[in-house]
């Protein structure tokens, strides 16, 4: 277990890997994606656990429909299936959901359950568990401008107003605390669009295991690791530098 001094408040996870995972075992890929949501829910009940609270993972990236749509479909009816047979489960231990990314774009069903997953737990306090589900740092970004001249358009707000502290409340992640902690496993060392604003100052942890691989004690790990980081945001402590 982790030591409980300085935990990240919030971690986010790009979970990467799936595909390698089974084609490492000359599996279909969805057999990846299978794993993929049992690797997810071990580490969201790790993390509630720990008295983490903040996750956000990222499962659909505004990019991801370039993929064949046989996966895209795939994907999509693993999400619906990995709701209807978690959300109970997720409810007991008090997590909250909450969905983050472009909704329009999903089906009908999907929506649905979105919805009713968000409703059924809205009231929880533990874990806030933040899935991005056709989400894009760029999107949101351009989301929260959009909102922002709405807001001009209709005299609301002043352009003279506009700061860091009123442009966060109008990104998607709003009333969270940026991520402390950014997880990527799978050996790639890039963000692939996703929170770009959020992660100014976060600390960044890349692992070779594959997604489906990642447990507890790599969890543990990246924390270990994240509680050894010097975080300065721009200054120093006089102290440190004698
Ligand atoms: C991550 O695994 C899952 C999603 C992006 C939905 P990948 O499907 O990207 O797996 P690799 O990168 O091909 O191994
Ligand atoms: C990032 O993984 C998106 C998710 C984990 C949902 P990708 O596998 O899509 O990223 P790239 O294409 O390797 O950058
Ligand atoms: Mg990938």
């Amino acid at each position: 277990m982790v030591c409980e001094a300085s935990l990240p408040r919030h971690i986010a996870i790009i979970m990467d890997g799936n595909g390698r995972w089974a084609q490492q075992r000359q599996l279909p890929r969805f057999s990846g994606h299978k794993a993929g949501v049992d690797s997810c829910h071990r580490i969201v009940k790790a993390c509630a656990e720990r008295g983490i609270e903040v996750l956000s993972i990222f499962a659909f990236s505004s990019e991801n429909w370039k993929r064949p749509s046989s996966e895209v479909n795939d994907l999509m009816g693993l999400f619906l299936l990995a709701l209807e047979r978690y959300i109970e489960d997720l409810h007991q231990k008090n997590v909250k959901l909450r969905f983050i990314g472009d909704r329009e774009q999903l089906n009908p069903s999907l929506q649905q359950g979105i919805q009713a997953a968000e409703a059924l737990t809205q009231e929880n306090t533990g874990l806030t568990l933040v899935i991005a589900t056709n989400y894009g740092g760029r999107w949101d970004i351009i989301q929260a401008a959009k909102s922002m001249a709405t807001a001009v358009q209709a005299g609301e707000l002043c352009v003279e107003d506009i700061n860091e502290t009123l442009f966060e409340q109008h990104l998607i992640t709003q009333d969270l605390p940026a991520p402390d902690l950014l997880i990527r496993t799978s050996g790639m060392t890039r963000i692939s669009n996703f929170y770009l604003w959020q992660l100014s100052y976060t600390e960044l942890y890349f692992t070779d295991v594959l997604w489906p691989d990642f447990t507890e004690q790599s969890l543990d790990e990246a924390i270990a690791s994240y509680q050894q980081r010097d975080r300065r945001f721009g200054g120093f402590l006089e102290q440190e530098e004698e």
